[in-house]
């Protein structure tokens, strides 16, 4: 399963949840429109998305909102007629139950184990992991009995907690901790819930990820860099996630948002990362090198700033060799680990990948050709080639670079499962 966001650019799996059943329960908040969205986006992945909503939540948005875009009619009633059942039918096929927004009172009612509506019953008769996503003023938040109740429920095995993020809350009400976590993150801890369900090889495993560009300062203001986006290593450590992982992703300054999840170490120079990556090396199943490293760095930076009025019309500068990170770390792996390397090449693509893959010792390599359209820096889609020491050469279409991440993931996952001494590529 390769779960994400709604498909967006080439060769996306425009339903990877399809076959999955999400029972979203929706509670009496403010934030409950912004469960409509969430239970569409859920949808537009291919889920089979049953909305249950608490009476308070029917103040705040009609049930056929939520069927308008689940196209499933939204349940309230614990005693309707002909749905005796319902809610042990509901839980039982739900794989996941997502509570979004859940108030102060739905998270008392789950914590003493209630069953005092349709949706707390649910939660009761289901043994579906539960995605939770706290929302209310933040008064009510930071109340120590609402603090005990979302401590118990987390200690539940199965339970996860989203947000809530701090912000602007209801109108008047200021900004404060009690904000609905933002629907995409929730989207991904429901995506991490149904990935990590097939107890694939990532499941539980420890992923390390290099991203973005290295700066390499000249002088207070001003530095060496690389036109990286950091949007490869950001995709790759969040479909990791999405898969169970623990994942750390070492980055230098990228210009997208950090994946929800995963365990984010800021860096700006080469030897910053090549310190960040050393620290956890040893720990990692799987280590994927996708950073665009500075290979070199400036002899001698300047504390202030270089002033032209000092150097006039020509400023020679002697640069000093960076450490090889990826070609460092390999080599303190664990046994039975596995190593992706990144070759981005301008021409002999296939030739150069493979002595790179050679050279740093890596098990796969995914190359690049840089001049490529729709490719490489800066864009959100790839054209990749990969081939591995025992993988012969495969050329991709070009696809968004969430799945690149995708296919990369794969193999990893094929030869972390595969019995010792199986290539599984
Ligand atoms: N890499 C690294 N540390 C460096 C340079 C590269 O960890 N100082 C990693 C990259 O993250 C990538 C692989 O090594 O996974 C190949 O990087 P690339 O820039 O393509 O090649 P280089 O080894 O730098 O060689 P060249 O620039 O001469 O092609």
């Amino acid at each position: 399963m390769s779960s994400g966001r709604p498909a967006q650019g080439a060769r996306e799996p425009c339903a990877p949840w399809s076959g999955s059943r999400i029972v979203l329960g929706v509670c009496g908040g403010i934030a409950a429109y912004k469960a409509v969205q969430l239970a569409r986006d859920l949808t537009l992945l291919g889920a089979a998305v049953d909305v249950v909503l608490t009476e308070a939540a029917r103040n705040f948005v009609a049930p056929l909102s939520f069927e308008g875009v689940t196209g499933r009619g939204a349940l309230v009633d614990l005693f309707a007629v002909g749905g005796a059942a319902l809610h042990v039918t509901l839980g039982r096929e739900a794989d996941c139950v997502c509570v979004a927004p859940a108030t102060a009172d739905f998270i008392a009612r789950a914590a003493s184990g209630r069953a005092s509506d349709l949706l707390t019953t649910v939660v009761v008769a289901s043994r579906a992991p539960v995605v939770i996503a706290p929302a209310m003023n933040d008064g009510m938040y930071a109340h120590p009995r609402t603090r005990a109740n979302l401590a118990a429920l987390e200690t539940r095995p199965g339970y996860h907690r989203v947000g809530p993020a701090t912000g602007l809350l209801a109108a008047g009400e200021g900004s404060g901790p009690g904000r609905l976590a933002d629907i995409g993150e929730i989207v991904d801890a429901v995506g991490r819930v149904l990935g990590s369900r097939g107890r694939g090889a990532l499941a539980g495993a420890k992923v390390l990820v290099t991203g973005g560009p290295t700066r390499e300062p000249l002088d207070a203001v001003r530095y060496l860099g690389n036109r990286s986006s950091g949007k490869t290593g950001f995709a790759l450590a969040r479909a990791a996630w999405l898969r169970g992982a623990d994942v750390t992703l070492v980055t230098g300054p990228a210009a997208v948002a950090a994946p929800y999840g995963v365990e984010v170490v800021a860096v700006e120079t080469a030897r910053q990362m090549r310190d960040a990556v050393q620290a956890v090396i040893d720990e990692a199943d799987a280590a994927i090198f996708a950073a665009a490293v500075a290979d070199y760095r400036p002899g001698s930076a300047s504390r202030g700033k270089v002033r032209r009025s000092e150097i006039g019309n020509r400023w020679e500068l002697a640069f000093e060799a960076n450490p090889d990170i990826a070609a460092e770390a390999v080599p303190c792996m664990k046994a039975g680990s596995v190593s992706v390397g990144f070759a981005l090449e301008i021409s002999d693509l296939v030739a150069r990948a493979e002595e790179k893959l050679t050279a740093k010792g890596f098990d796969l390599i995914v190359g690049n050709l840089a001049c490529e359209a729709d490719a490489g820096f800066e864009a959100d889609t790839n054209r990749v080639t990969i081939l591995g020491r025992d993988v012969r050469a495969r050329e991709l279409p070009r696809m968004s670079k969430f799945a690149v991440a995708c296919e990369i993931l794969d193999l990893i996952e094929a030869r972390l499962g595969a019995p010792e001494g199986g290539s599984g590529g």
